[in-house]
């Protein structure tokens, strides 16, 4: 039965394939297995098809086939795409390749204009068109991923922009900020991420068609045409460039790592923050697990998780880069390894975005937990010396009088804020009454009201304007 099947499809492929008339015997098995990516390109289907449409529309226009061709391929290629999409398409690993599979059917379908679509045309040209059209569509949903997040960060931002927790240094307490400062520094952070995905778009968004198998063609195309149609910029000036680099995707996956860097730092720090050993926060119960064993545990799988994927994203970057590293111009067939890593790395960054934005509404903040935390760590001990520096005393020698007082604080098991005036006075004369006005973790956040500091009135600004930029 096996032995059959496989000559049936050995025949067919024989037969079928687009390149197979120089050969004296059909592909081995396992060969054809080894070189088929039809398993995962069949996902740029609709981009393929796209691509063939405008490519044949300026056949026609340039009179390289006949505009009755053009008809046809164009009511054919529609046909193929709502089978495609209705799932009834037949994929043949015999085909090798999305390209081929849609060729085939459509001069199954139409004959003789089926086979004249491919004039001017490698399926080199062919992919790198598909690619870059994908890629373009896949870069504006992460934009608008980044943005949402960046709105559901805001909100919670803007609820907690009088919020105190300990900011940290070495994950030590160091000074008192807000909550809303804090997580708006991550705002930043996607900030940057969306303006590198949109730089590496004005990359992406350049025709290959045209190029060819690598040397161009020797037809009357029109490439500017094919390049208007499909929403490119411009067309790539080179051919062997055009077909064989892949760059663009490595810079798609580059920004992607960064986007994860960031969030698997934001992971650990929501890990972090919702251990019982901190309980800054909790992460609602959609996003968390139990443990099959031990009854008591949430664990937040989500952040876990975010953190892990990062791994992933991270070895696609050194995948591509390595894929690209040894090869010489033009067109490798190395280059078809280009498209597992990439749809798993946008498949993997446009769901974690999605859930992201999500998690955050779903965080629920312990403020007095924060605070508390904030008053135990001499988080003021900075603006204790700021306050003597401001009464004369040089700031080295205010640092070492603080660190006496801070000293004693751990010896009596107080903060500086608990301390007596006499107390302090020990430590020096210059110290007054109105030192506790500084020493309040209020009053050390309000007193750093400039652009960039942790001052309620300027996490509401930065707010603010954050959200005027998303508009
Ligand atoms: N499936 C191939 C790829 O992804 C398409 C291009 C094949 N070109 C060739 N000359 N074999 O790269």
């Amino acid at each position: 039965m096996q032995a059959s099947d496989d000559k049936k499809t050995s025949s067919l492929n024989h037969k079928s394939e687009a390149w197979s008339g120089r050969f004296d015997e059909p592909v081995a098995e396992l060969v054809k297995r080894y070189t088929a990516s039809v398993d995962f390109d069949k996902r740029l289907a609709r981009v393929d098809i796209q691509g063939s449409i405008a490519h044949a529309r300026m056949l026609g226009a340039q009179q390289i086939i006949s505009l009755q061709d053009v008809a046809a391929i164009e009511q054919g290629l529609g046909e193929i795409l709502q089978e495609i999409e209705a799932g009834s398409f037949e994929w043949l690993l015999d085909l090798e390749d999305v390209h081929l599979n849609i060729e085939k059917r459509l001069t199954d379908k139409i004959g003789d204009a089926g086979k004249r679509l491919h004039t001017g045309r490698s399926r080199n040209d062919q992919v790198a068109t598909d690619v870059r059209l994908w890629l373009r569509a896949t870069v504006d949903d992460v934009l608008s991923g980044i943005k949402a997040l960046q709105l559901s960060i805001i909100d919670l931002a803007e609820q907690h922009a009088d919020t105190i927790m300990p900011g940290f240094t070495h994950l030590q307490v160091a000074q008192p900020v807000t909550f809303g400062h804090h997580l708006m520094a991550y705002f930043e952070m996607l900030k940057r991420d969306a303006e590198r995905f949109a730089d590496a778009r004005k990359r992406i968004n350049r025709l290959p068609l045209g190029a060819a198998a690598l040397a161009g063609t020797s037809y009357p195309i029109d490439r500017n045409m094919v390049a208007a149609s499909l929403g490119f910029d411009g067309v790539c000036a080179n051919s062997l460039d055009a077909v064989s680099d892949r760059d663009f995707a490595i810079e798609f996956s580059a920004a992607a790592s960064v986007l994860m860097m960031h969030l698997s730092r934001f992971s650990e720090e929501l890990v972090l923050w919702s251990s019982p050993r901190f309980a800054f926060i909790d992460i609602a119960d959609r996003f968390c697990t139990g443990s099959s064993i031990m009854p008591q545990k949430k664990n937040p799988d989500v952040p876990e998780l975010v953190r892990g994927k990062t791994g992933r994203v991270f070895g696609h970057l050194m995948g591509l880069l390595t894929l690209m590293k040894g090869q010489p111009l033009a067109y490798n067939k190395d280059n078809q390894e280009d498209k597992e890593p990439l749809f798993d790395t946008a498949d993997t960054i446009v769901v974690t975005l999605q859930i992201y934005a999500d998690m955050m509404r779903g965080i629920r903040v312990n403020a007095d937990n924060m605070r508390q935390a904030a008053l135990e760590g001499f988080a003021t001990a900075t603006d204790l010396a700021d306050y003597l520096v401001k009464k004369g005393m040089p700031f080295r020698d205010a640092h070492e009088v603080v660190a006496l007082a801070v000293k004693h604080g751990v010896n009596t098991q107080q903060d500086l804020a608990d301390m007596a005036l006499t107390e302090l006075q020990q430590f020096s004369k210059m110290i007054t009454e109105d030192v506790y006005s500084v020493l309040t973790l209020e009053g050390s956040v309000a007193s750093r009201h400039h652009v960039g500091g942790t001052a309620p009135a300027q996490v509401r600004s930065a707010i603010q304007q954050a959200r005027a930029a998303l508009k």
